[in-house]
């Protein structure tokens, strides 16, 4: 079987994160989101994975500088160019040559999933399905495609994004596919904003007398970040099982609990508290408080007051009182205290998107 990421959504729910880069490369636990999926299907044994990347020459380059040919990962990456938003199931008809008739796994590259898609995979093999889906209940399902499946674990009726969800099962972004998937999306016809949706292609199959579409239920946590809440979200399901491993220098009189990693050359100053878990990456300077489900990226310093839930990007700033909780942070931001400021107030440098709550 090959793999299939998409890689092409433009992210604007994520801004202005996704502004600088691809928001599949927002980390979460310190690593991109889009490297998750990359491990799941090569967990899954698959060795072939095309990255549909979009079409700003920016972007497709950053995805190549990060994810390369993928033999960091143990796998082939074929990078695969979608000529402008045309929707899920155009992004999967331009990846027809590169299946050359083989099954192949379609994942969504902003979606994040515990347990991992090996069994999902295994049972495809020999279930006789056309397609199966991966589901999992979702408390907002009006979002999402919806399915509804019978006894039998047989999917019976889907829709996408309905305005009044019959079901909170929701498709997660990952779906296998045989090779007649290509016949059923040459009928779809473009959806509200002009894009070949891919809810639509599996809808045919649904309705069909003798095709199969089988609902497996997702086991464990699942995520889609596609916005600020969401990343946070899975930022503290990634960081749930984080264990202690500090490779970096803590100096005397800091206090260290729980599931707390802490790279090369970073270094906790005297007097600091990290309360896991948190992940700080590598050559950073801390010094301060770090509470429970914190990511701090590389190169970044951080000095005085507070952080508690958050990620940081890397490569930041931070000098200041007060207490940062629940904060998304780019990279190469400053923040510094305003204490000494005269005239007294808050000074604000930022760009287009940018959210500040005080
Ligand atoms: C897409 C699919 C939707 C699915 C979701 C999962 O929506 O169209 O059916 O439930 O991914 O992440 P999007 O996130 O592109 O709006």
């Amino acid at each position: 079987m090959k793999g299939l990421i998409l890689a092409g959504g433009m992210g604007t729910r994520l801004r202005p994160l996704s502004h600088t880069g691809p928001k599949q490369l927002v980390p979460v636990g310190n690593k991109p989101v889009l490297f998750y999926g990359i491990e799941a299907l090569r967990d899954a044994g698959i060795e072939e994975i095309g990255i549909i990347v979009g079409y700003t020459d920016e972007r497709i380059q950053f995805l190549k500088d990060s994810c390369g040919d993928g033999s960091e990962f143990g796998v082939k990456i074929t990078y695969i160019r979608q000529d402008a938003p045309r929707g899920l199931a155009h992004a999967v008809d331009i990846a027809k040559d590169f299946m050359d008739g083989e099954d192949f796994v379609v994942y969504l590259g902003d979606n994040i999933l515990k347990s991992g898609i090996k069994d999902f995979v295994e049972d495809f093999k020999t279930n006789g399905s056309d397609i199966s889906l991966l589901l999992s209940k979702h408390k907002t399902p009006e979002k999402f495609g919806v399915a509804l499946f019978n006894e039998e674990n047989e999917i019976t009726y889907v829709e996408e994004k309905p305005e009044k969800p019959k079901t909170d099962y929701v498709i997660t972004g990952i779906y296998l596919f045989r090779n007649n998937i290509f016949d059923a999306i040459k009928n779809v016809k473009p959806g509200k904003k002009g894009e070949l949706q891919l809810t639509d292609a599996i809808k045919e199959f649904v309705l069909s007398e003798d095709k199969k579409v089988k609902a497996t239920i997702v086991d464990g946590w699942w995520d889609d970040t596609g916005n600020a809440e969401d990343i946070l979200r899975a930022n503290h399901l990634v960081l749930m099982d984080l264990k202690e491993n500090i490779k970096g220098e803590v100096e005397e009189d800091v206090k260290i609990i729980g599931g707390v990693e802490i790279g090369e050359g970073s270094v906790i100053k005297k007097g600091s508290k990290i309360k896991g878990p948190v992940i700080i990456g590598k050559n950073c300077v801390i010094e301060g408080y770090v509470g429970p489900y914190t990511s701090i990226g590389d190169n970044s310093k951080i000095k005085g007051g507070e952080i508690e839930s958050s990620i940081i990007v890397g490569e930041v700033n931070i000098n200041f009182n007060e207490k940062i909780v629940d904060s998304l942070i780019g990279k190469d931001v400053v923040i510094n205290s305003s204490e000494n400021n005269l005239p007294k107030g808050h000074r604000f440098i930022l760009g287009e998107h940018s959210e500040v709550r005080i």
